[in-house]
């Protein structure tokens, strides 16, 4: 689309068209493995390039196809390629980008699977992994060598809430002649496109916010053509395609993505303000909090819209109220994943952080529940 719409306009409308051949109002779920020629001319024209058509549902299907110009368009990107899961998309982007071997720079504060992933997967395929605190440039600078092709970072870390400074990040990767990585999901590019900072690919698993509703688990890759197409053929060889009905599920989440992104934002600013002020809660690690050390950056990735997302971390003053304090709670549901219409909640293994998934409930009963599940508490703070 024009990207002279707005964004909103752009969520509802980028991608889709009605249905040639039927007139339906809504892209369909194209639900089918292969996909039929007329005549041999045609298979060749198509093969050739000259006259574009699907050949094999794990190389592209008709609804994926719009959920990718879709998200390609909210990027801001020219090209996109979904998956199956957040997880197909991060392998499969750092498995082209380290292919052969080579080195990659990743921030230390970054998903469980992901980290996981760098550890022990990347290294078998012959690639080494530096991990560094990329709040610190100069420490990100150190451990580029000659042999580093990317820097991979998420833009607000999950599950610390740490902010990655993308400007400064992406003119670092480009005086490096390396690539910059960036996972978007905690943000979503209703509040921060990472391209417009000069990433050169961005990563989301589209289970969290693009869904929105927790349905389905996908994925997407967004860059130029030429980074999408190599890591598009990966995909498709690795097995890692998006289902169409996943790919239906998510055209119609992203549409009210800017809408639920408002009302996350809202809440996840107060709640971060309540847990602040209250004696129990030893820490809050909000980027929208002024206090939050990624405060300044984080307003630049976010804008004028200062809208600093649903996603907060915070630590009880005594770990043994933990269990009190989640089994008090009523509202929110003790599950992991995050980016859902209903608050999650989830005590992060290993660490004392508890990671909430604020959702879009009237902020009014978040409260309350919170206070009260707070409550519960203050005789042991009180007997301190
Ligand atoms: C920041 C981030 N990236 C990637 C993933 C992996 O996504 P998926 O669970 O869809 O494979 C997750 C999952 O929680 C995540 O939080």
């Amino acid at each position: 689309m024009s990207p002279r719409h707005g964004f909103t306009t752009r969520s509802v409308h980028a991608g889709e068209a009605p249905d040639p051949t039927t007139g339906a109002h809504g892209v369909p779920i194209y639900q089918n493995a292969t996909y039929a020629f007329h005549t041999y001319e045609q298979l060749e024209a198509a093969r050739s390039g000259l006259a574009p058509h699907f050949f094999y549902a794990r190389d592209g299907n008709p609804t994926v196809r719009c959920l990718e110009v879709k998200l390609a368009d909210l990027e801001g990107a020219q090209a996109a390629v979904a998956t199956a899961t957040g997880m197909a998309a991060v392998s499969a982007t750092l498995l082209h980008l380290l292919v052969g071997g080579g080195h990659l720079v990743a921030s230390a504060d970054v998903y469980a699977v992901t980290r996981a992933f760098l550890r022990d997967d990347l290294p078998c395929h012959g690639a080494a992994v530096t991990l560094v605190d990329v709040s610190d440039l100069a420490a990100v600078e150190e451990a580029i060598t000659p042999a580093t092709r990317a820097i991979y970072c998420e833009a607000f870390s999950n599950p610390a809430l740490r902010v990655a400074d993308l400007g400064a990040l992406a003119s670092l990767a480009r005086r490096r002649n390396v690539k910059l990585v960036v996972d978007n999901t905690f943000l979503s590019p209703a509040l921060c496109r990472p391209l417009e900072h000069g990433a050169d690919v961005v990563i989301h698993s589209a289970t969290k916010y693009l869904s929105g509703h927790g349905q389905i688990l996908g994925g997407v890759v967004c860059g130029s053509r030429d980074i999408v197409a190599p890591i598009a053929r990966t995909v498709s060889r690795l097995g890692g395609a998006m289902s169409a009905f996943a790919a239906w599920t998510l055209l119609a989440g992203v549409k009210t993505l800017p809408l639920r992104l408002r009302e996350h934002s809202a809440n996840a600013a107060r709640l971060a303000s309540l847990l602040a002020d209250d004696p129990a809660v030893a820490a809050v690690h909000y980027p929208g909090l002024p206090t939050h050390p990624g405060h300044e950056v984080a307003k630049r990735l976010v804008g004028k819209g200062e809208r600093f997302g649903g996603m907060l971390a915070f630590a009880l003053r005594d770990p043994a109220s933990v269990g009190p304090f989640l089994n008090a709670l009523r509202l929110p549901t003790l599950a992991v994943s995050l980016g859902e219409c209903g608050t999650l909640i989830w005590p992060v293994e290993g660490s004392d952080l508890i990671r909430l998934s604020v959702g879009i409930e009237d902020i009014a009963d978040l409260e309350a529940d919170f206070r009260q599940a707070l409550a519960v508490l203050q005789p042991a703070v009180a007997a301190d």
